[in-house]
């Protein structure tokens, strides 16, 4: 299977790749994850993204596409691919779909994770990162000093620079305007799947596996 995760900044997305990825045997692959990458690294794309990032604006369509085809040609991608952060426009979902044709498959499902602003406020301010992973934690709904996993050796965590409050803002702004229309896009093709994204964090990953599941025995 093909799949999205659609959502406002701090909806889940990045906490259910995690399990979906494990569940169903998909390549978990985040645009930002990517930029975040970069720009560690300092390349010149790192350093580019840096400013929308920090602007909480999106990175121009003709880059974004750019760096996600180059990382859909890896052999890791064929067996299914869980895309995570990408479509944020109209104008990347066409080009995902061009894509995909490319490769012979096509989007499969597109999961809608629904939470009030005021949530992600209250998620985006108590988030901290793992440096070496990027596995999203929670002062408080999730809390970890240091990332739990073995291949990590205890990284410390720390808060994204764009999740000061102010950047938190602008991007849910951003997503109001540029991505929610998506889920017009996507519910007219019959792709959408809705799910609500308050419960408890496993509550929410039971019940995306449980409609993917649903949604792969639909598919031809
Ligand atoms: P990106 O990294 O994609 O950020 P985002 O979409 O804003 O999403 P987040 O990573 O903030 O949130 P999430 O939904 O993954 O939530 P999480 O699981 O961490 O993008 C960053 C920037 O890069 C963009 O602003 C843009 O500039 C650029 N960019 C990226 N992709 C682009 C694109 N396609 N086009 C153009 N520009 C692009 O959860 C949040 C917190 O809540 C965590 O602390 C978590 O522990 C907690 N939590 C999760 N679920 C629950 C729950 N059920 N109950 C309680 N707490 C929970």
């Amino acid at each position: 299977m093909n799949v999205i995760l659609l959502g406002a900044p701090g909806s889940g997305k990045g906490t259910q790749a995690e399990k979906i990825q494990a569940e169903l045997g998909l390549t978990h692959v985040a645009s930002g994850d990517l930029f975040r990458f970069n720009l560690k690294n300092r390349t010149e794309l790192g350093l580019l993204a840096e400013t929308y990032m920090n602007r909480g604006e999106l990175v121009p369509d003709d880059i974004t596409v750019a760096m996600v085809r180059q990382r859909m040609q890896e052999p890791d991608i064929q067996n299914g691919v869980l895309l995570d952060g990408f479509p944020r426009t109209l104008a990347q979902a066409e080009a995902l779909e061009k894509m995909l044709a490319d490769m012979g498959h096509q989007v499969d499902a597109v999961i809608y994770l629904e939470v009030p602003d005021d949530e992600i406020i209250t998620r985006l301010s108590g988030r901290l990162i793992c440096r070496e992973c990027q596995t999203p934690f929670h002062k408080v709904y999730n809390p970890f000093k240091t990332c739990p996993f073995d291949k990590c050796n205890g990284e410390y965590l720390y808060q994204r620079d764009d999740d000061k409050p102010e950047t938190v803002k602008a991007r849910l702004e951003t997503f109001h305007k540029q991505t929610s229309p998506l889920v017009d896009y996507y519910e007219n093709q019959d792709r959408l799947i809705r799910i609500s994204g308050l419960g408890t964090i496993d509550q929410v990953g039971e019940a995306i596996i449980r409609s993917l599941q649903q949604a792969g025995h639909r598919s031809p």
